[in-house]
């Protein structure tokens, strides 16, 4: 069972729930508001992508999923649960994968079982690790340090580390923005793949319209600081895509209606530095 969840029967089925949510921080030039009424839904299983202009408040928005700060008002609900205080069952990857050096690869996989699944043998973490590693392309390198393998592997291996515990969710805050684009194509194939034998709920946080739409079932574009939902795009594609996908008529149609969206969206942004 999560830590930081309060019960209340009466929250109902999406496993991530926001309601409502509004925040606005304190800065030394006066109160930001960075979230203004943000209401989102995610079914179990389903993997939604958030766009937005930079600076509109999307890692703000995973801080809250992830219960690592609170909101002004509205509330963030977790398997019917509202989240109060941060959840050890929330999987996170970043742009930047922050592997320790000291560890070995498949070591750093099995980090989050030695904090959460502590009862666990540790030879059934480190097989749990080396079968993620090997779903990822990553055999043949489990007991490589971090700074021997290319930052498409250091991603890839950080998305082992975030699934290892078998998180309720997993939150991807740009994870592929700092790769080039061959890499990152296969990263997005990686998850598929990492789909299907791992299912998972998700939310993706990125910059990349096609990376949204290869990925997601839906993408909800922000509008500019302070961020509402400003549009949501059910993604029409069957759950196993590949490349080749994003070359439809039906894909270039879905994106020439996020590129719109955003430029409306960006049109919207404050002026204030982000
Ligand atoms: N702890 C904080 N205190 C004050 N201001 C903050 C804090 N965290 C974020 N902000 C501000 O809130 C706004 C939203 O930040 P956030 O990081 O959520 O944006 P973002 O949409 O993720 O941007 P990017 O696309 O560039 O990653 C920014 O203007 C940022 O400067
Ligand atoms: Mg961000």
């Amino acid at each position: 069972m999560n830590q930081g969840h309060s019960k209340d029967s009466t929250a109902e089925s999406p496993l991530i729930k926001l309601t409502s949510v509004s925040h606005t921080f304190s800065t030394a030039t006066g109160p930001l508001p960075v979230l203004d009424g943000l209401t989102i839904s995610i079914a179990e299983g389903g993997f939604t992508a958030v766009v937005g202009p930079s600076g509109c408040g999307k890692s703000t928005l995973t801080r809250l999923i992830a219960g690592l700060m609170k909101p002004d008002s509205g509330e963030v609900w977790l398997h019917g649960e509202k989240v109060v205080s941060p959840l050890s069952t929330v999987g996170m990857a970043f742009q930047n994968p922050v592997l320790l050096e000291w560890r070995s690869i498949v070591k750093n996989v099995m980090l989050p079982l030695e904090i959460v699944a502590q009862g666990m043998p540790v030879l059934e973490q480190e097989e749990r690790a080396r079968y993620l590693l090997s779903l990822v392309g990553l055999e043949g390198f489990e007991d490589k340090r971090p700074s021997e393998l290319s930052g498409g592997m250091r991603q890839r291996a950080s998305l082992c580390r975030s699934l290892v515990h078998k998180p309720d969710v997993l939150i991807l805050d740009e994870p592929f923005g700092a790769l080039d684009a061959f890499t990152r194509e296969d990263l997005w194939q990686i998850m598929h793949t990492l789909r299907e034998e791992e299912p998972f709920t998700a939310l993706l946080i990125t910059h990349d319209l096609r990376e949204s739409i290869f990925l997601a079932d839906e993408v909800i574009v922000l509008s500019g600081r302070p961020a509402r939902s400003q549009y949501v795009l059910p993604v029409d594609m069957p759950k196993k895509r590949s490349l080749d996908d994003l070359y439809t008529a039906k894909s270039s149609e879905m994106l020439a209606v996020l590129r719109e969206q955003i430029k409306i969206a960006q049109g919207n942004t404050a002026s204030a530095s982000a």
